[in-house]
């Protein structure tokens, strides 16, 4: 006696008008949960037998063939795949979980609205808030393909778990995911890759000194910045270290994340085309949050005025511009959509 796993069931319909058979058949008895011959191949289906076959499947018997004389059970009787049942292809419980969502993110895309992204960051800036916008990422990488590849599952992943509250690093995924979408990357393969950059580009600072972490950028020392431009390095190479599958490209994006669009970035200088676009999108939604909370000046600035700034291009001490005129200006397009009154502030 066999296991099941070996056979197919078919039902007794299958076998047509025909007697004669080029493959075997097996019956399955439910109790034993095993598999044991019935009729040989090129052996009559006599009366007999039908009868007996009968009774078998009248009691919870099924009648089974070998996998192995699958094609040749096909061919006999001109089937296909699709016409077993049980040979049709199972989705799997994940794909069935992702379709599951797909349809609540549909609900609740029919309740709030599609995103705006341009008018949902300005009300996040506007009250301090970004929950609403960190939320709506949570929901929509939470229907992402289970089978596009192992960075967007683990992108997917990381969301469903981390993106429940509205705090630093939480803020920098969700913005810096809208602000690809924005710029008309929204394919799941680069997003997964942007997500999972911003979530790991920053481990490499806890290999440095800690007095680091709490001294604003401007007023670090020589030797101390030097020591600061090795996290992207550290980052990367803390993440090969850990065999944690990632893709190359999101490996690039934090490598990179320090570049700038004129070569005045760091560690390896280089300019325009030569730097992942989303490394600059990184790059840029990384240091407007870190300009704000005076990771930068060792004060804090609003958001807004950060912006702004950035917007007019007014020299402030420590405040980038080099993101490229793509993300340049889709952050500034933002910014227009503010009131005059806003403006004139
Ligand atoms: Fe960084």
């Amino acid at each position: 006696m066999s296991k099941v796993r070996d056979y197919f069931f078919i039902d007794i319909e299958h076998l047509g008008d025909k007697k004669l058979f080029p493959y075997h058949l097996f019956v399955y008895n439910p109790n034993s949960d095993s598999t044991s011959p019935f009729l040989k191949a090129n052996t009559p289906l006599v009366k007999d037998k039908l009868d007996f076959l009968e009774f078998i499947l009248s009691k919870g018997g099924r009648l089974a063939v070998d996998k192995r004389q699958k094609n040749t059970f096909l061919t006999t009787h001109s089937y296909k795949e699709d016409d077993i049942e049980d040979l049709q292809e199972k989705v799997h419980h994940l794909e069935e979980e992702r379709e599951r969502k797909i349809k609540e993110l549909e609900k609740q895309t029919q309740i709030l609205g599609e995103v705006k992204f341009k008018e949902e960051l300005l009300g996040a800036i506007e009250d301090n808030d970004f929950s609403a916008l960190i939320e709506r990422v949570r929901l929509e990488t939470d229907t992402f393909s289970v089978r596009v590849s192992h960075t967007v599952s683990l992108a997917s992943y990381l969301c469903g778990i981390l993106l429940r509250e509205d705090n630093f690093i939480n803020r920098i995924v969700a913005v810096s995911y809208y602000l690809a979408k924005n710029c008309d990357m929204k394919d799941e393969e680069t997003l997964g890759d942007l997500i999972c950059a911003a979530f790991f580009s920053h481990l490499g600072i806890t290999q440095l000194d800690y007095k680091l972490g709490s001294k604003p950028h401007l007023e670090y020392n020589k030797a101390e910045l030097k020591e600061y431009k090795k996290h992207p390095n550290l980052s990367h190479h803390l993440l090969t270290k850990s065999g944690v599958e990632l893709s190359d490209r999101c490996m690039n994006i934090i490598f990179q994340h320090h570049e700038r669009n004129d070569g005045s970035g760091y560690p390896m200088y280089k300019k325009g085309e030569h730097i992942d676009q989303l490394s600059l999108i990184l790059g840029a939604v990384s240091h407007i949050f870190e300009y704000s909370q005076g990771k930068v000046t060792g004060t804090t600035t609003d958001l807004k005025t950060v912006i702004r700034n950035l917007k007019n291009k007014t020299f402030t001490a420590g405040l980038e511009f080099e993101f490229g005129d793509k993300i340049y200006e889709s952050l500034t397009t933002i910014i227009n959509t503010e009131s005059n009154s806003d403006n004139a502030a």
